[in-house]
Parts: C-alpha cells; structure tokens; sequence
C-alpha cells in the first residue's frame, strides 16, 4: 500500500505556508543584509527567495550593511578603519570612500533584483546630523537618523518597488554622514508599521550554552539546532541584561536593537543566517524557524475552539484517526462539542487540539488530543493537556478521565494514573469497547 504519510505532511506544509501568505500579504518587511553576504554562493538565492515575498505581495525594502566593503576600500586608499566601542568614526577623507562603498553594495544589490524581475530605487531619504563627540571622542562624519521621508517610501513601497537604503544620511545642507545600518533599519520601525524586521548576516540565531538565565528565560524555546527560537520582548531582555559579557557583540547589537525596533511597533525582529539556504523562507513560513525571533504581541496561545476551526481540528486528528490512535469524529460530532475543545495557535496556524467533555456527577473526559505531525515534540501536546486539567475545576469536574490506546507514558508524564472500568461514569462504561480494549487514565481529585 502506498505511504501517504509524507504526502500528508507536505499537504500539511502547504496549508501552513498559506495561511502565512494570507497573513503577510501587504505588510512590509524590513531587511538588514550584510554585505559580507554578497560574495557567497548562496547569495543570488537569498536575493532570489526575497523577490518571492515581494511577487506574493508582500513589501520589502532593503538595509545594507557595509562594513565590510567601506573597510576594505578604506584599506585600498590607505586610510585606518577607526572604531569606538564598534561605533566607526568617519573622518572628513573617509566618507567619500564611505560613499563609494555604499554605491557598490547597493549596485550589487540592484544587479540581483533586476536578474530576479525586481525593481530596486535608491535615494536620498534619510535626515542625519551629526553624533558629535562622545565620551571625547570626536567622530567626525558619523550621524545618527534624525528622520526618515516616510511619504516618499510608502509611494514607492505600493508601487511595487524595493528601496533600497545604504547607511547615508544628510543634513539640512546637504552634508553625507556615514550612519549605523543597523540602526537606520531599526529606525525605520518608529517611521514606518513594520510587520517584520530582518537582520541577515552570517549569524545563524542565539544559543543558549555558556548563557545565564533568570525567572523569565529558564524555559525557552529551542529549534531543532539548538537555537532559542523565540523570546518575547521581556525575555529579550533579560537575557541581554544577564550576559553583557557572555553574548558577543553582534548579539548583543541584535537584542538591543530588537527590543528598540518592537517597543517602537514592529512585531517580530528576526536573527537569520543568509549562509543557511532557505533561512529567510523558513522563518517567514514555518512557526519554528532557523533563527531567534523576538516578539511583542503574542506569538502562540491556547483557546476556545469556534465552529471556524472544525476543519483544521478534523485535519490534524485524520491522520491518527486513519492510524488506529484516535476514534473516529464526524464534522458534526465536533461541532456539537466544538465549545469543549480547545485549539493551540501559531500566528493564525492551529497546531494542535483537545477537548473536555463533561459527563455529568464531576466526572471530565479528556479527549480528541492530537498534535499536527509536523509540530510534535514542541510542548504542544503537554500544553494542551494542562490548560484542559486546568479548566475542569471551573467547570465543576473534579475527576477527570481518558482513554488511550499509544499514548500512556505521555500522560502518566502529566499526572494521570491508571484506572479501572469503574472509574468511568456510567454512560461511559456501557460503551467501552472490549476490544480496543484501551488503558483507562485517571487525574481524581481534581
Ligand atoms: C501524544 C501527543 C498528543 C503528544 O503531543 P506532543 O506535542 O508531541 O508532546 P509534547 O511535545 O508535549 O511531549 C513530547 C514528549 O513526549 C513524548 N511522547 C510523545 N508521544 C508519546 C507517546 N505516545 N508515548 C510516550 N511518550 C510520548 C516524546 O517522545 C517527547 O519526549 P521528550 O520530551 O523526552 O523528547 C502527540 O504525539 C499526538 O498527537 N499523538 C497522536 C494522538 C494521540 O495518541 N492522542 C492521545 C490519545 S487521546
């Protein structure tokens, strides 16, 4: 017979990528690339996999990083490349040379767009003044972003080109200043309603080893590679505060600067490699991407089903129907009961489902647990199972149970204990079938 288990799960896929392009459709995404990227073969793919958000209707504008390029130009007119603190100081001789660089990342960028049908637009949008001295330190023709023609690129943004922003900014006279990259993508989240905040380098997303951890960030999520996959804002942080001298620089520069970009009203700043194929794809299409997100609005939750969300929880219990694991549910059956269930969501992507029955004198069936293929092993299920033995002293049940066939270990690992057939209400005794013949579980008590 024919395994329709891995066409099931890129069905699956499929209607979980959907469901993020209805999502994103319109919104603008904000890309900080570095120019470090530019030479590496994977580069014309990265370029490539962003012109396909842009076909798909979302908006991208693009932050170059050019540390790089200016160092090595500086190095070939024989100027010192100086920094305080990893802020560079641009004297009077270095900032033609900074242009210079800047006009090569950003043509490079261009000459990717145009062999990907995009149409990339410079221009000079950014209001900078100078930083002054600090700490007295004089660093010359350093700016900071003073403002940002926000008009101009939300012309351009709807229609349908990708700007394309180099770290320069002028004065009200017309003088260049070489600003932060990273900050003038950051700034353009106070300018700008940012869905998503991008920073590409070759950064593949913060690790937890070697890192100290406080009350917020003991339990965090971790992708399949070990890399803490989300932190809300306040988890953010903590780590940063914790770990000045455990995180490195550029870490350190993202977290700050992400906690910047959210607090400002972007939703989501995201740490990707651009050296990983398909990162960027990854992260944008997938609840658990390739690199540390962090976030300000809620990023997953459990909730009350509605009549909505039939179809998805039918989905994600087929599979396991088909496998014998669960017993099978008509639409109509889920429906009658759709109050009981409750769904854990992703962004709009339900991962997951679970249902409580009350059948009646305190006794709580928990039931129709089941956990979308390509999200198992994530908590789900266990996050599930507890808000359900979390509701049922709200709803007058103070025993609970449940029938499973594969799945004891896992809730003997919440609480539950074994059972007997007199542990069933009566209702439910008469109709327990002999010849599945499955493990009774109990929570009493509760
Ligand atoms: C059982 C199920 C709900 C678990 O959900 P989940 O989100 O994958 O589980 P969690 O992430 O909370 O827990 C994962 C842990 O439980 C273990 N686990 C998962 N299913 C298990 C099972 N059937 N038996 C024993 N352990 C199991 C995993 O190995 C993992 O262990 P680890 O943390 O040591 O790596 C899910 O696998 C599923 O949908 N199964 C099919 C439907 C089913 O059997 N439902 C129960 C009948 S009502």
């Amino acid at each position: 017979m024919e395994n329709i288990e891995p066409k099931l799960e890129l069905i699956s896929t499929i209607r979980e990528v959907f469901g993020y392009i209805a999502r994103f459709k319109g919104q603008l995404f904000v890309l900080k690339i570095e120019d470090i990227l530019l030479d590496h073969p994977l580069f014309p793919v990265l370029i490539r996999d962003i012109a396909q958000l842009q076909k798909i209707g979302i908006q991208v504008l693009i932050v170059p990083g050019t540390r790089r390029s200016i160092d090595q130009k500086l190095s070939t007119y024989g100027i010192p490349s100086q920094f305080h603190h990893g802020v560079r100081i641009t004297s009077k001789e270095a900032m033609p040379i900074v242009e210079l660089a800047s006009v090569g990342v950003t043509e490079t960028l261009l000459s990717h767009l145009t062999a990907n049908g995009c149409h990339g637009v410079q221009g000079n949008w950014v209001q900078a003044r100078s930083l002054g001295i600090v700490d007295g330190i004089d660093f010359q023709r350093t700016g900071r972003v003073e403002r940002i023609q926000k008009d101009i690129l939300t012309h351009l943004l709807n229609d349908g080109f990708i700007p394309i922003l180099p770290p320069i900014g002028w004065n009200k006279l017309g003088h260049p200043y070489n600003v932060s990259s990273t900050e003038l993508a950051t700034a353009l989240c106070e300018y700008m309603q940012v869905g998503k905040l991008f920073f590409i380098g070759i950064e593949e997303g913060i690790r937890t080893e070697g890192l100290q951890r406080g009350e917020r960030t003991l339990n965090l999520e971790l992708n399949a590679w070990g890399v803490i996959s989300a932190l809300d804002i306040h988890q953010a942080k903590e780590l940063l505060e914790l770990n000045q001298s455990h995180l490195h620089h550029t870490q350190k520069d993202y977290l700050r600067n992400a906690i910047k970009a959210c607090e400002s009203g972007a939703n989501r700043v995201h740490l990707v490699s651009g050296l990983s194929q398909g990162s960027i794809l990854h992260e944008v299409f997938s609840s658990r991407g390739d690199g540390t997100m962090v976030y300000t609005n809620q990023y997953s939750s459990v909730r009350t089903a509605t009549a909505d969300d039939v179809p998805d929880i039918l989905r994600i219990m087929q599979d396991y129907i088909e496998k014998g694991f669960l017993i099978p549910r008509t639409p109509d059956d889920v429906s009658e009961k759709i109050a009981d269930y409750l769904v854990y969501v992703v962004d709009n992507s339900i991962l997951g489902c679970g249902a409580l029955h009350d059948w009646g004198d305190g006794h709580g069936e928990v039931a129709a647990i089941a956990v979308d293929a390509n999200h198992r092993a994530s908590g789900v299920g266990e996050v599930i199972v507890k808000s359900l033995i979390g509701q049922a002293p709200g709803r007058g049940l103070t025993s609970l149970f449940l029938l499973t066939t594969q799945s004891t270990d896992w809730f003997y690992s919440l609480g539950f204990q074994d059972g007997h057939l007199e542990d069933l209400p009566e209702p439910k005794r008469d109709k327990y079938d002999r010849k599945r013949n499955s493990r009774i579980l109990v929570i009493k008590g509760k």
